[in-house]
């Protein structure tokens, strides 16, 4: 009761927002020690705020083995505490087409690989047919970690991902990307908009260090489907889609899709 009077209080006095995903508690003793009068040994500079170190991270990883080395000990992102395993990428990492999801489930989190679960199901359908399966496509999460209890991921832990999502997709050097629901289809297109009105359209994004922008289209997320049938209409018009591109593809290229 002590706490929600003290959380009431705040809000009438107008912090409605939080600033960092983990409380800092500023009346701890080391908080209050008078400022040291010499001069800490200098330490290496660290960028400041949560988003620039996991940007630091993310750039410091030049193969994909080394970023997934990199989020397996990452902790800076609260997630990493109370998910089981990493759930990062599932498939064929040279095949080109790159499906983007948003968070682990439940089977993701126990089986350490993006949709492991019923919504993975669902997505093997779809995908078969259009006359693909995971071989022909890697699978990554927007979010890789479970956030306990399955919530939703909050801002801040998003933007804490985001850098690493696309230091992926550098590193993959994809020639086609689907965005599986709202929040990789924001991140990849900057946009705060909902993903009924992202959905269905293709557009050109340009993924840090690569030469050229990448077709990218945004589908609603299989586990959103599962939830709402209704869906199902819409996500097989972008499923025909992608196939008509990766056809178009073919046959400018030759590309083995
Ligand atoms: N499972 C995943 O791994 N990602 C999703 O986006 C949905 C289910």
């Amino acid at each position: 009761m002590d706490m929600l009077a003290a959380l009431r209080l705040q809000m009438e006095w107008g912090a409605d927002e939080a600033l960092d995903d983990q409380p800092v508690d500023r009346l701890a003793p080391a908080s209050r020690a008078a400022a040291p009068r010499t001069a800490a040994p200098a330490e290496p500079a660290r960028p400041a705020g949560p988003v620039a170190r996991a940007q630091a991270a993310a750039e410091g990883a030049n193969t994909l083995e080394s970023l997934y080395r990199t989020l397996a000990g990452y902790r800076e992102c609260a997630l990493s505490a109370t998910a089981t395993r990493l759930a990062v990428a599932d498939g064929n990492p040279r095949a080109g087409l790159v499906l983007v999801g948003e968070v682990p489930g439940a089977e993701e989190d126990l089986e350490g690989r993006p949709f492991a679960g019923p919504a993975g199901v669902l997505l093997d359908r779809m995908l078969a047919s259009i006359g693909l399966t995971r071989q022909d496509l890697l699978l990554v999460n927007m979010v890789p970690w479970r956030p306990p209890g399955g919530r939703a991921p909050s801002e801040a832990e998003v933007q804490i991902c985001t850098p690493f999502l696309w230091r992926h997709l550098t590193l993959l050097r994809p020639h086609t990307i689907v965005a599986l629901g709202a929040l990789p289809a924001r991140a990849l297109a900057n946009r705060n908009e909902t993903i009924r009105r992202l959905r269905g359209r293709w557009q050109a994004v340009s993924v840090p260090g690569l030469p050229a922008p990448i077709p990218a289209l945004a589908t609603f997320n299989p586990a959103y489907i599962l939830r709402t049938p209704a869906a199902k209409k819409e996500a097989w018009a972008d499923f025909v889609a992608l196939r008509r591109h990766l056809d178009a593809g073919m046959k400018a290229n030759g590309a083995p899709v």
